[in-house]
């Protein structure tokens, strides 16, 4: 069966499997955390595809590595943004996944594309939101002053990094700290963060319905939080 042919959920080996789509532009160390955990089997899921706006980078490579399939194309060999999305977009929705995931992914989506996927796409973004949008998010936290920083998993709107936020993960800021002191800090715990999220999507414990979040059939009124074990709690 080819793989577009499985439905959103497919059933594998040990129960249901959630069709994972990676979207990443760099180093790619929140997709091997994806991959490790998929291999090492304590994530029920599978990366149907790893997508790409930068064909060099390292995380196609880790793809590349694992078997995945790959697809990359660079931003200039299209007319604007809406046209390099119609073509990323239309290839993930023939492979119809579960969920979408930004995994350090650093284009901006265009509205139209991210409104159509409203509730099936997660962005992980290194700061407490919604504090820090954007860019330089380390730099502008201890420009800030901040005395707390971290990581957030939310769903993808047409606003940049401003849908609603599903987890968190916090760490302490030191006053001696540098820019990759902390970048470093958040980058630890960025990947349990991550790997939580996308299990309880597996698990059926975290459902969207357009932007609304439910967590263990409850509405989510606040962001999960990451404790110190890697649970994710509400
Ligand atoms: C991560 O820190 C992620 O939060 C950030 O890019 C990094 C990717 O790391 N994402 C953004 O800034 C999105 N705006 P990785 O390539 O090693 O996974």
């Amino acid at each position: 069966m080819a793989d577009r042919d499985i439905p959103a959920f497919a059933v594998g080996g040990s129960g249901q499997t959630l069709r994972i789509v990676v979207l990443a532009s760099g180093n790619g160390s929140n997709l091997q955390a994806l991959i490790d955990a998929i291999a090492s089997k304590s994530l029920p899921a599978c990366i149907v595809a790893v997508c790409s706006d930068k064909p060099d980078c390292l995380a196609l490579q880790r793809a590349q590595q694992a078997g995945i399939a790959t697809w990359a194309q660079r931003p200039r060999d299209f007319a604007n943004r809406e046209a390099f999305d119609d073509a990323l977009f239309a290839h993930i929705d023939t492979l119809q996944p579960a969920l979408i995931v930004c995994a350090g992914y650093m284009r901006v989506i265009s509205a139209t594309a991210a409104q159509r996927h409203v509730g099936q796409m997660i962005n992980l973004h290194p700061s407490l939101l919604p504090r820090h949008p954007g860019l330089h998010t380390h730099a502008r936290a201890l420009e800030a002053g901040d005395r707390e920083h971290g990581a957030s998993v939310h769903l993808v709107t047409a606003e940049l990094d401003a849908g609603p936020v599903i987890a968190q993960a916090r760490v302490p800021v030191h006053g001696n700290d540098s820019e990759d002191a902390l970048s470093h800090r958040v980058r630890a715990r960025e990947h349990p963060l991550l790997l939580g999220v996308v299990a309880l999507f597996a698990d059926h414990r975290l459902r969207t319905d357009g932007n609304a979040i439910t967590f263990d059939g409850r509405p989510l009124d606040s962001p999960l939080q990451l404790d110190c074990h890697d649970q994710l709690q509400r």
